[in-house]
């Protein structure tokens, strides 16, 4: 299928599903991977199973793990996630059902349980070893879809979240305790049904992003992707106390755009500080290919008057950015990211590199992977106790022998620790992250 112009991007290449589950141990490694490194790294993605999924974004989840302990590698799993639709239930339109899932988007854990998450619904909850334990709504507490980037503090154990959707109410925060229960839901008074991916935290407020990519009744009935840029919707962003009541939110404009992923939030000299990888425009008339690219930017919101100044932080085309969690909502000196040649107009980006932005001396280092390779997001795992001492970790595909490797990089120097060698390939994938033992 490759270069088939006809079939689009998310079905080609290392876009395309794999057909198959496996479990492989005897793994060969290059390198040496850190004995410190013992865990388990997971990686959600899209993996339509049945037929040809219309968007990047709907195929049936699927898990893919490796197993890393003192010093090995212990083994390597993919699992599609057992959800109903997985099972090929029809979703009843009529039916705002939230247990109906893909759980395609991201992984985290809190309180002890794993959730493979999708935007559209409830929190799809797993095993480390990949396994499916099914839709999991906070003892009945959760009424509404929950984002897939949830942010936990590293201080509190809280985790701060919020659920949109097509219908009212269009937008609620949630607040799940440090032990795993639902203990506040507040509905946030929005003018339309967004697009809301995700949204940031810094130690004292959240911050909704409502930028003008809304729901579209007409492509919904054609059952095409719902939500398309909309120049009548402005851009502008909701600042929330941590835990506040809806009518302590305050909005403050921006320029409009797009913004999948902050980096990270905080505050600072009376201003919320966050980093965001930003489309000038997104999605125009129709969603199902990328028309622009991302680069890193800043808003400054100022907390006194809500005026906000923007900078553009770097020209490289970037996505996925992440840091080390440790300073979630704190100012935060490193962030990664993956990088891309932009390749222009209806193609994906193709994501080759990974980048490391020091914002204390201004310096980026990028570490590309060679002819015919493709990276994706890379997560942190912390090595020592200081901001981005560890390492980096994800997926390098390499198109010439068909296959991946999880990559394990020196965060500093973004230097190759060790390498994981797969004899089959992992598609291009969303999110994941590493989680010691
Ligand atoms: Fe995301």
């Amino acid at each position: 299928m490759d270069g088939d112009a006809r079939v689009p991007f998310h079905l080609r290449g290392n876009y395309a599903p794999v057909p198959d589950e496996a479990t492989l141990t005897e793994l060969k490694v290059e390198g040496a991977i850190p004995p410190a490194l013992t865990g388990v790294y997971l990686r959600n993605g899209p993996n339509p199973s049945r037929a040809p999924s219309p968007h990047w974004f709907v195929g049936d989840g699927m898990l893919h793990g490796v197993r890393l302990e003192n010093g090995r590698a212990a083994w390597y799993r993919n699992r599609h996630q057992r959800t109903r639709v997985f099972a090929g239930e029809e979703r009843n339109r009529a039916l705002m059902d939230r247990a109906m899932t893909t759980a395609n988007t991201h992984i985290v854990r809190h309180a002890g349980r794993f959730f493979a998450l999708e935007e559209g619904a409830f929190p799809f909850e797993v095993t480390g070893e990949l396994e499916s334990v099914g839709p999991h709504d906070f003892a009945g507490k959760l009424t509404t879809a929950f984002t897939a980037h949830p942010k936990i503090c590293p201080d509190t154990g809280e985790m701060h979240a919020f659920g949109y959707g097509f219908m009212p109410p269009f937008l609620t925060y949630h607040v799940i305790d440090r032990d795993g229960r639902l203990t506040k839901s507040v509905e946030i008074p929005m003018s339309a049904s967004v697009m809301a991916h995700d949204f940031g935290m810094t130690r004292n407020h959240v911050i909704f992003m409502d930028l003008p990519i809304t729901f579209d009744f007409d492509l919904a009935m054609r059952g095409r992707f719902p939500y398309v840029w909309n120049d009548a919707h402005g851009a502008r962003l909701g600042v929330l106390p941590r835990g506040g009541d809806a009518d302590q939110i305050r909005w403050a404009d921006i320029d409009p755009c797009y913004v999948f992923h902050p980096a990270n939030a905080y505050e600072e000299d009376g201003a919320i500080v966050m980093d965001v990888a930003r489309y000038p425009s997104l999605w125009r008339g129709r969603a199902e290919e990328f028309d622009s690219a991302s680069r890193l930017h800043r808003w400054r919101i100022d907390l006194n008057t809500m005026a906000t100044r923007e900078e553009p932080l770097d020209d490289l085309v970037t996505e996925f950015p992440r840091i080390d969690d440790r300073r979630a909502g704190l100012k935060n000196r490193i962030t990664f990211a993956a990088g891309a040649v932009n390749r222009g107009i209806g193609e994906a980006e193709h994501f080759d590199r990974v980048v490391r932005f020091d914002r204390q001396t201004g310096e980026r280092a990028v570490k590309t992977f060679g002819e015919n390779t493709m990276a994706s997001e890379f997560a942190f795992a912390a090595g020592g106790p200081g901001e981005g001492e560890g390492w980096l970790m994800g997926f390098v595909y390499d198109g010439s022998s068909g296959t991946s490797d999880l990559v394990i990089l020196e965060a500093d120097t973004l230097a190759e620790t060790a390498r994981v060698k797969l004899p089959r390939r992992v598609p291009q994938g969303f999110h994941g992250d590493w989680f010691a033992d």
